[in-house]
């Protein structure tokens, strides 16, 4: 196996643990994050965010000297093989994805490369976005270096990121050269996994394109839970019945209060407002958008139904996170339904046994209570 030099750029979910995973797998890996505290963190050995089994692999590698953290971008970069770049895209008032950070720190490997390199996109961005960073570095390189920009997105489910990556059903790579995808495919060999090679292009859509399925299925199962409610079928026996159905599949069958989190929420907006651009209408993701927003606060719009008023009542709120096993409230329904909640002056109780910690720092100032036992 060839050891390459990584440098990642920004240490969240998707950064974090691609940087830890690569170098589990054998490469020499520096993770740089502009957040002082939580470089600081993850040098003393603290992981920064809950994912299972991340802190033993971040403590064992950095034991063996294959990963270290800092925020000074121009070292960490100036000698890559590869920069895996792995910073937000969050969603815009628009819609449309937030490439600042991408654009930021595009700039900053610009300035400070300073030996032939790949940089390797796997935040979530829209469909071109490769060639304007490839084009962009280009423009602005300090150095007299040669560079090539690939797309490789991330599949990883929050929640159980670790073993997503290193197990990871399929590696997507998306190049425009036979030197970058030979460079992707060796960093990638220990891993032993499928890889899809592909252009930039079809690895940025293929990214959206699987999220915006996966949302359209849970609108859908959400869709026929209603319908069911008024029929007087039960959702649940639907589900299973659908689910032996390998044509359908067993999972994302689950109805309940919409999705949520960093990912499916932004992603088909995203896509939408791209669609819109090229003058193209994406009906089935605006309707799956639709029937999620309709969702989130349903349960909410019941219990008004069935109350007076919510002013003075105790609300427990039972599962905080945008699903289980994570710590992130990114878009959590639990947060819609706990706004109007608030408004209507009721006191939360609520419950979460991981999300609890970030809840509390964001409620401070309310009335609200949370419990992570
Ligand atoms: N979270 C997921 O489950 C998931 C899964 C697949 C893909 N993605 C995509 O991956 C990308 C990252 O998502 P995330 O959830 O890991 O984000 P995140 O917000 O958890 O982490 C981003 C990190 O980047 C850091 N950062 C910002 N500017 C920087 C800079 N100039 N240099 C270095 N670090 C910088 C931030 O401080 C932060 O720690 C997004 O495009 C997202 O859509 C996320």
């Amino acid at each position: 196996m060839k050891q390459y030099k990584i440098a990642v750029a920004g240490t969240g979910y998707v950064g974090l643990v691609a940087g830890v995973c690569f170098a589990e797998r054998g490469h020499q890996v520096i993770c740089v994050d502009v957040d002082e505290n939580k470089v600081q963190k993850m040098k003393d050995g603290i992981c920064p965010i809950y994912e299972e089994g991340l802190q033993e692999l971040m403590q064992k590698n950095y034991k063996a000297g294959r990963i270290d953290y800092t925020t000074d971008y121009q070292s960490a970069y100036k000698d890559a093989d590869a920069i895996f770049i792995g910073v937000g895209t969050p969603e815009q008032p628009d819609g449309s994805a937030n490439l600042s950070y991408v654009a930021t720190v595009s700039r900053q490997i610009a300035e400070s490369i300073e030996k032939d390199c790949l940089v390797v996109v796997k935040s979530t961005v829209p469909i071109g976005t490769n060639d304007k960073v490839e084009q962009f570095i280009k423009d602005s390189l300090v150095h007299d270096v040669k560079v090539e920009v690939a797309s490789n997105p991330e599949f990883l489910s929050q929640g159980r990121a670790v073993k997503d990556t290193l197990e990871a059903k399929r590696i997507i790579i998306g190049t425009e050269s036979k030197e970058a995808e030979k460079k992707l495919m060796e960093i990638y060999e220990p891993f032993n996994l499928p890889i899809v090679s592909v252009s930039r292009r079809s690895a940025e859509m293929i990214k959206y394109a699987s999220n915006d399925f996966l949302a359209l299925k849970i609108s859908y199962m959400n869709d026929i839970a209603n319908l069911c409610e008024l029929v007087g079928a039960n959702i649940e026996d639907v589900a299973k019945g659908m689910s032996y159905d390998p044509r359908i599949g067993e999972k994302f069958l689950n109805a309940g209060i919409g999705y949520g989190g960093s990912c499916f929420p932004k992603d088909t907006k995203a896509l939408k407002y791209l669609a819109k651009q090229y003058g193209y209408k994406l009906r089935t993701v605006e309707a799956a958008v639709d029937v999620n927003a309709e969702q989130k606060t349903k349960l909410y719009k019941k219990a008004c139904d069935r109350l007076i008023t919510f002013n003075g009542l105790k609300v427990a709120v039972l599962g905080l996170a945008f699903k289980p096993g994570t710590d992130d409230l990114r878009e959590a329904p639990s947060i819609d339904n706990i706004e109007l909640l608030l408004k209507q002056g009721a006191k939360i109780y609520a419950y979460d046994p991981v999300a609890a910690e970030n809840f509390e720092k964001r409620y401070r100032r309310t009335n609200s209570l949370c419990k992570n036992t």
